[in-house]
């Protein structure tokens, strides 16, 4: 990335805005501050171009590690944190972006009781509103005359259209990385939310999104609620999982030593059913939990020949909603292992601490891998299994996940409710044939690599740059 003095100079030629970074902070107990950067398909996309192109990253200063970094004017090149007040982030990411729109294009609410659009909301919706406005202003600042913006995400709806103010010379582009609603649930929010969201994001030159369906979801709800799309370009651009880097990661030493650990508690010769999720709302933990219950029901004999490997990763630990469903997760696996335990053999074996490394171990040694989301903008764990598996892994795929659209005729496909055909897609998986699994694995990993995180990231930037200027 380019030197911050020489953006100063110039401005930067292309700018990735998100909420959440590519690195954060942690005040140590001596009081200095520690880095930790992240990974993922924008960070990997982002090095593709190269450390010339004259790129910044802004994102939301999110901890008070964060605040304190920005405050103390520690920071790294090519990366600039915006020191939200932690009240008005609070609003915007809690309140709004993870209880309202994320909840929208899940469809996660139980609507008897939920949404209420109330003065709260509308005090949190100003708070969005003004997140937004900071990241805007940022962006306006720090961009070369007619440089690429690429914005992510629900949290940043509002910016192209604010920035497009501030900076009609600019290519801007916004991707999201969640599904979109469908008419008649996204227009649950109220007329004025609705139309303020459709225009935020109209104001970009070009929209993407992971799959075709959301992509029509979204142009639907323009239709219905917009009038039109106006000159925005419509994209889709199915983020795949990165292969070099996965086979190489998951043949480390640690890797193999978590390996290791895992067979020792699940036992000897027996098969495996592995998922990995962070435990979010949207990813159907206990009904999945629920199937293998139904599996052990309907198949007494793969009573102690099977464990259920779950690992669910805290998640926005903020909302009460999430900590339930972590406790909800909890009490049911107690309730199968109390039920179906014997001396030598726990059927759950449950996992809520995040370790890349042992995903990975997972992932080479499961016999099948369950991919079960009530909705779910792609999901890279289908993608990912099938890559570093190492004898082939046979996937049980919900048909609301984003990767069915690709991986849907190699794997076991369910409706993520169905409790019943999810454990016979499990039985179907567990006595799959080896050539079969091994075949049918050997197509899903090309499928899951056919868009490599950083030939994803340039194609949105190219296509960007070709736009004519409006
Ligand atoms: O899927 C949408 C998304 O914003 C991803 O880009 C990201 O991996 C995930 O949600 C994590 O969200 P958070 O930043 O709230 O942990």
């Amino acid at each position: 990335m380019a030197s911050t003095h020489d953006m100063a100079a110039r401005g930067a030629e292309v700018l990735v805005a998100s909420n959440r970074g590519p690195v954060s902070y942690e005040v140590r107990e001596d009081g200095s501050l520690h880095a930790k950067r992240g990974g993922g398909g924008l960070v990997s996309g982002l090095s593709a171009i190269g450390p010339d192109a004259g790129a910044l990253w802004v994102c939301a200063a999110l901890s008070d590690g964060d605040r304190e970094a920005v405050a103390r004017g520690v920071g790294e090149e090519g990366v600039r944190m915006l020191p939200i007040p932690a009240d008005v982030h609070a609003d915007a990411y809690n309140g709004i972006a993870n209880s309202v729109l994320w909840f929208i294009h899940h469809l996660l609410y139980q609507t008897p009781l939920e949404p209420v659009f109330d003065a709260e909301f509308r005090r949190q919706w100003a708070s969005y509103e003004a997140y937004n406005g900071a990241f805007a202003e940022a962006l306006a600042e720090e961009a070369a005359e007619g440089a690429a913006v690429l914005v992510q995400d629900y949290h940043l709806c509002l910016v192209p259209g604010m920035l497009r103010e501030l900076r009609p010379d600019l290519r801007i582009g916004h991707f999201s990385h969640t599904p979109w609603a469908p008419v008649d649930y996204f227009g649950i929010l109220p007329g004025d939310i609705r139309e303020q969201l459709l225009q935020g994001m109209l104001g970009a030159d070009r929209l993407g999104f992971l799959t075709r369906r959301w992509a029509n979801a979204f142009t639907a709800c323009c239709t219905e609620f917009a009038g039109e799309l106006g000159k925005t370009q419509i994209g889709v651009h199915g983020l795949g999982a990165d292969a070099d880097f996965l086979r190489e990661r998951s043949h480390r030493l640690d890797v193999d030593e978590r390996m290791a650990d895992l067979r020792a508690q699940i036992g000897e010769g027996r098969r495996t059913i592995v998922r990995v999720d962070r435990t979010e709302l949207s990813k159907n933990i206990v009904r999945g939990l629920l199937a293998y219950r139904q599996l052990l029901d309907d198949h007494p004999e793969w009573r102690e020949r099977v464990v259920h490997v779950a690992f669910a990763y805290p998640s926005r630990q903020d909302l009460a909603v999430y900590r339930d469903y972590m406790t909800e997760v909890r009490r049911v696996t107690e309730e199968i292992n109390a039920a179906y335990g014997t001396p030598g053999w726990t059927p759950v074996l449950l996992n809520l601490e995040d370790d890349f490394a042992r995903s990975l171990g997972a992932y080479r040694l499961a016999d099948v891998a369950l991919v079960n989301p009530i909705r779910d903008g792609m999901n890279l764990v289908a993608k990912e299994v099938p890559v570093v598996s190492d004898e082939g892994c046979a996937l049980v795929l919900s048909r609301e996940a984003g990767a069915y659209w690709e991986l849907g005729e190699d794997a076991i496909v369910v409706n993520p409710y169905d409790v019943l055909e999810t454990a016979r897609a499990l039985h179907e998986g567990l006595t799959m044939k080896p050539e079969e699994r091994a075949e049918r694995t050997k197509r899903l990993s090309a499928a899951a690599t056919a868009l490599p995180p950083a030939k994803w990231f340039l194609d949105q930037l190219t296509a960007l740059r070709e736009l004519q200027p409006t």
